[in-house]
Parts: C-alpha cells; structure tokens; sequence
C-alpha cells in the first residue's frame, strides 16, 4: 500500500474509533469501566441534601426504590440491567467513578449531567447510605 494510502486508512480507522465512543450505548456490552481519571475526581460535597427527591423523581423506574435495580422498567430492558446500588460492585468504586457513570450514561442508562453537579455528588453520597442495605 502506498504511503497516502496508508495514511487514508489510519485516518479512517481512528474516525470509526471516535464515532463509536462518541455513541453512548455503542459498546454497552461488558463491565462499565469509568475512565482513570473519574477514580481520583473528589467528592466536594457533604450530605445528602435533596437527592432522595432526586432519586425518587429520576432513578427509581428502574433502579427501584430501595436502589436494588428492580424498578418497574428494569424488567423491559434487555442486559445490562440497571445496577444494584447495594451491591459491592457499584460500592467498592470511588465517588468519582459514581458521579462519572452518573454524569456520563451509558445504553439504557441516561446521562444527567443537566443534573446541577451539587445534586449529582448528594445523589452518589445517597448511593453510599444504601450501602449493605
Ligand atoms: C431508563 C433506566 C434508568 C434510569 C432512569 C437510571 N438508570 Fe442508572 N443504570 C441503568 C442501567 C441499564 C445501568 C447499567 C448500565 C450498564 O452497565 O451499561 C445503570 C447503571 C447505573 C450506575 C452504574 C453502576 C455500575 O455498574 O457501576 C449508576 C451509579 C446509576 N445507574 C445511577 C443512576 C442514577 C443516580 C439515576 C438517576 C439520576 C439513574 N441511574 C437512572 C438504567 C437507568
């Protein structure tokens, strides 16, 4: 191949590597694996304010009342399903990772980040009180 074509190919290749991540849902298959900088992102806020509205008005279709990813829509999606809140995978994350996943959205699962960035951290510090629960 010559040079130029080379050339063509990579700048397709990486064209098609950016339009599928920019798809959210595009590769919602596997472990939902924030990105390295989410982990180390701080969590600067205290409390959980308002985010049991919070939840009760945006999350719990399908993530359930009590957080277990039993809502009444979860039973339509298809896998993955909305993740247990409870469960020791979403906990053993860092507050980062959560309000990434939260801010960002991925398949079924919606972004919010029209959500003010106080209320999203007040919902991950809600998250973390449902711990074991
Ligand atoms: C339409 C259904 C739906 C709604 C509404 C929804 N979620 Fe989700 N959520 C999902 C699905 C489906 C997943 C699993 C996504 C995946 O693994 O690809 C998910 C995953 C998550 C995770 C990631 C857990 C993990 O695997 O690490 C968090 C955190 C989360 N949701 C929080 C929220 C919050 C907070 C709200 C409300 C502000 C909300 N979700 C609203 C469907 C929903």
């Amino acid at each position: 191949m010559s040079a130029r074509g080379k050339l063509v190919t990579a700048v397709v290749a990486g064209a098609a590597l950016t339009l599928v991540a920019g798809v959210p849902g595009a590769l919602a298959q596997g472990p939902w694996v924030a990105p390295p900088e989410a982990k180390s992102l701080k969590n600067p806020v205290k409390g959980v304010g308002d985010a049991k509205k919070v939840v009760e008005t945006n999350c719990v279709t399908c993530h359930g009342a009590s957080g277990h990813g039993d809502g009444p829509a979860a039973a339509a999606l298809p896998p993955p399903k909305p993740a247990n809140w409870t469960s020791v995978a979403v906990q053993k994350q860092t507050d980062g990772e959560i309000f990434w996943k939260i801010s960002n959205g991925r398949g079924a699962m919606p972004p919010w980040k029209h959500l003010p960035e106080k209320e999203r951290w007040e919902v991950v510090n809600y998250i973390r009180s449902l711990k074991g629960k």
